[in-house]
């Protein structure tokens, strides 16, 4: 099935682009999403190399039928380890040879790190390229691909570099899940879980009704909850696209999942979030702002899911460096988003330093 909307804008918009979420991509897509067919310049997709030929090679069939020897195809390596200022100076190169300008356009087919890495490629080179995110992951379909934000780490530090830069479409098909591993699935719930507890009863109920793990899980279900999540970020991004305000709420999880990540804890991104969900939500029970049996369901949801609930060894003693560092790279008061109950969060302004050092801790502790 195929449903192309405008999916961000607000009465009068100041971005909006078409959505193309599909089960199953027809063979000649391309075009029918206008940035692509109306495009005149050169094109370019960078695609992530770990995808299946069955994954890249019909998308790059539909792209050459619509733009001709103007596509050039470029392989990436996906992971954390792309976010890089090496990687993005490859990227510029490519587009130079290449001949991307701005009346050509830049396709980012893979995961969220080759989402963010090649969008901020497309947000700076010759001053913003269009660009089209192909999300193949989870947590790329339900999240990174959805809102601008792109971008790239430094020093150890995530998204130093970054920028808002909103594709010009965005092309979903649900069957390229079907390759993932299953780390990458259950790494992808890690998102799934900030929205349902964050943002929607009904997405939490969905997951409580799942019956066992998110490998099993049936993909008209899957399809159901891409969608849920994609319309939940658009709603808070339209009404907030610089992150001011509302959308900071979607960075549930993430304050705790980003000092995790920096302390060099073997973790992907969608873990750390889930942790960091569950870190805060043991948070706003301690604040008295959360109903306390949100905590219990939460990690039974998660264990069902096959999510990590805790963390193996000691606490790395860069953990609160780490923290004290994301501390530190803020202008303002530090902001955590804390859920109230299943599908409703606030933010809190800089908490009291002991209980976020008491929540963190309870990652590491055997449940
Ligand atoms: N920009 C945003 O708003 C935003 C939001 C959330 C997360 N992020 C970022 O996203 C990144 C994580 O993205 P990710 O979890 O997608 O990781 P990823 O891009 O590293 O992909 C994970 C792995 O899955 C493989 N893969 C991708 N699609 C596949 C498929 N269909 N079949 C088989 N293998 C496939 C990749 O080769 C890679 O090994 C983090 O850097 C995070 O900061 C950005
Ligand atoms: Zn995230």
């Amino acid at each position: 099935m195929v449903d192309q909307r405008v999916i961000v804008g607000r009465r009068e918009p100041v971005f909006a682009y078409p959505l193309l979420v599909a089960d199953e991509l027809p063979p000649r897509w391309a075009c029918d999403v206008a940035p692509v067919a109306r495009c005149r310049g050169n094109a370019i997709l960078a695609f992530d190399g770990g995808l299946p030929a069955m994954v890249v090679e019909p998308v790059e069939a539909a792209l050459r039928d619509c733009l001709g020897e103007r596509l050039s195809l470029h392989q990436v390596a996906a992971g954390e380890s792309l976010k890089s200022v090496e990687a993005l100076l490859d990227l510029y190169r490519v587009f130079s040879r290449s001949g991307v300008r701005r009346d050509g356009i830049v396709l980012a087919f893979g995961g969220g790190t080759v989402g963010d890495t090649v969008g901020f490629a497309a947000a700076t080179w010759h001053r913003g390229v269009p660009w089209v995110p192909l999300p193949t992951t989870l947590l790329a379909q339900v999240d990174s691909a959805i809102g601008g934000k792109v971008g790239a780490n430094l020093g150890g530090f995530k998204n130093q570099i970054g920028s808002f830069h909103q594709p010009s479409a965005v092309v979903v098909d649900i069957g390229w899940l079907a390759y993932l591993p299953e780390s990458a699935l259950v790494s992808g719930m890690g998102e799934v879980i900030k929205y349902a507890v964050g943002f929607d009863p009904y997405l939490w109920g969905l997951l409580v009704c799942q019956d066992g793990p998110v490998s099993r899980m049936k993909r008209d279900l899957l399809a159901r909850i891409v969608r849920r999540c994609i319309e939940l970020k658009a709603r808070l991004v339209a009404l907030d696209e610089r992150d001011l305000g509302p959308r900071r709420l979607l960075n549930l999880g993430h304050t705790f999942a980003h000092a995790l990540e920096g302390s060099g804890a073997c973790l992907d991104h969608g873990s750390a979030v889930g942790l960091g969900v569950l870190a805060a939500s043991r948070l706003g029970i301690r604040l008295g702002l959360c109903d306390p049996q949100v905590e219990g369901d939460l990690v039974t949801l998660m264990i069902k899911l096959g999510m990590a609930v805790n963390l193996e060894g000691s606490v790395p003693a860069a953990l609160m460096n780490a923290w004290d560092a994301d501390k530190k790279h803020r202008a303002i008061d530090q902001i955590v988003v804390v859920p109230t109950g299943r599908g409703s969060c606030r933010v809190v302004l800089s908490p009291p330093g002991h209980m976020v050092r008491e929540v963190t801790e309870s990652l590491f502790a055997p449940l």
